[in-house]
């Protein structure tokens, strides 16, 4: 394990960096797999074998408020006496008996009976675009998708959509280590805004029960399985998870067909490659780059011991491109037969809503390429990165059609 006193080798908030980590992670990969980063102060891990072992592994906890003062993940979920974990961040017991509840009325029975309704919300959408020679595509089809999407079933108002989405925009910085003070207050308000919203929404379901996902969490919590913070942090978890990514998927694997023309057109020969498709977008482009652990006096990474309390960061983009995983990582083949990737994490955190993350990219890249045979990047606007720590995506992204 190498010690760094410069600047940090994975800088999340320089943009040579996102436009291309993989530079960076190949050779430390290589050289430093289990990564002392003191700058950041983390332990970073890139390799798929550690990333995998960890992510499997119970008895490595979560929770912010188990790293020492200064641990990376302390400053950057903001963790101070009021901060109390979500679903994401808890550690068994809590973790197992919230995420068993949550599963319970959002699992993939439940996305299969959505789809109809994503198809009528995506081809709203794409309605709103005839008639146009070009569109920036995560303004108007990536981002309003999956927000319509989760907002409805969460049952958020329409009114409230916009105001919404201005805060999640906000809650993009969560992981960045050095915000503006700007940038700061706007994270704390987003922070809030979900909380108080779903508090209105509980209150007023505990009078009028529906058969909706809010009235089966309060059934939940009159029969003791979960509390009222941890409905309201659930809804609030999901609105935001349930889009920012998506969001990202959908536009990280529009670049990559479009950019691989060779790829687009084997696609649009064989639309049964869909689905193999989105898991090759998810290996190659991940939306989410990273997840964090804390270290225990027990844990022991690549054979080495770590006291506890630090915080561990997993690369899950650098793990999805080990060439250890896959042969020629760094190639974008949509029938590559071999699909593993870490994209939605591992182990007890893994992504709960995968299955609507999934179902939610087969029909908008479905009803898109349908819609429109010559969808090209537009050569006057090339696609811009965003800059927003562990997450990764486009910020605008030009089409022609
Ligand atoms: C492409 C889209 C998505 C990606 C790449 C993604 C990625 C991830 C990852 C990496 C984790 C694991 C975090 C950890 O281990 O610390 C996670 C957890 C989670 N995701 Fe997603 N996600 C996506 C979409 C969604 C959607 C659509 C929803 C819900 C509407 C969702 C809800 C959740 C929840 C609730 C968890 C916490 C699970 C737990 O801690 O038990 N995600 N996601």
């Amino acid at each position: 394990m190498n010690e760094q006193t410069e600047v940090p080798v994975i800088n999340p908030i320089d943009p040579k960096f996102n436009e291309n980590p993989h530079a960076t992670y190949d050779p430390l990969r290589s050289t430093d797999p289990v990564y002392r980063d003191t700058v950041l102060n983390r332990i970073l891990v890139t390799r798929a074998k550690e990333v995998g072992e960890i992510l499997q592994d119970r008895q490595i906890p979560c929770d912010p408020r188990k790293t020492l003062p200064d641990a990376y993940a302390r400053r950057t979920f903001w963790v101070d006496e009021n901060y109390k974990p979500s679903l994401l961040r808890m550690d068994d017991p809590d973790h197992k008996r919230v995420r068993s509840a949550v599963a319970k009325v959002f699992n993939q029975t439940v996305v299969d009976a959505m789809r109809g309704r994503i198809e009528e919300i995506t081809t709203v959408i794409l309605d709103t675009l005839v008639g146009r020679t070009s569109f920036e595509l995560i303004e108007e089809f990536a981002r309003p998708l999956p927000i319509t999407v989760i907002a409805e079933f969460l049952g958020v108002d329409d009114v409230y959509l916009a105001e919404f989405m201005q805060w999640s925009i906000a809650m993009l910085q969560s992981f960045n280590p050095a915000p503006t003070p700007q940038q700061k207050a706007d994270m704390m308000r987003g922070r809030d805004w979900g909380i108080d919203y779903f508090k209105k929404v509980v209150d007023a379901r505990r009078t009028t029960r529906g058969n909706d996902f809010i009235s089966s969490l309060i059934t939940a919590e009159e029969q003791g399985q979960l509390t009222e913070w941890e409905i309201l942090s659930t809804c609030d978890l999901l609105l935001l998870a349930g889009n920012v990514t998506t969001t990202d998927l959908i536009g990280n694997g529009v670049v990559a067909l479009l950019q691989h023309p060779e790829q687009l057109q084997k696609l649009r020969a064989n639309p049964a490659l869909l689905p193999h498709a989105i898991e090759e977008i998810l290996r190659y482009d991940s939306p989410i780059t990273s997840v964090n652990r804390v270290t225990t006096d027990t844990i022991r990474i690549d054979g080495c011991p770590f006291h506890a309390g630090q915080s561990i960061s997993l690369m899950l983009d650098a793990a999805n491109h080990d060439p250890a995983l896959h042969e020629d990582p760094h190639t974008f083949d949509i029938e590559r037969t071999n699909q593993r990737h870490y994209s939605f994490g591992g182990g007890a955190h893994f992504c709960l809503g995968a299955p609507l993350a999934r179902a939610e990219a087969e029909i908008a890249f479905k009803l898109l390429l349908e819609r429109f045979p010559k969808l090209a990047l537009d050569p006057a606007r090339p696609p811009k990165r965003k800059l927003a720590p562990s997450f990764h995506g486009f910020e605008s992204l030009w089409v022609t059609v």
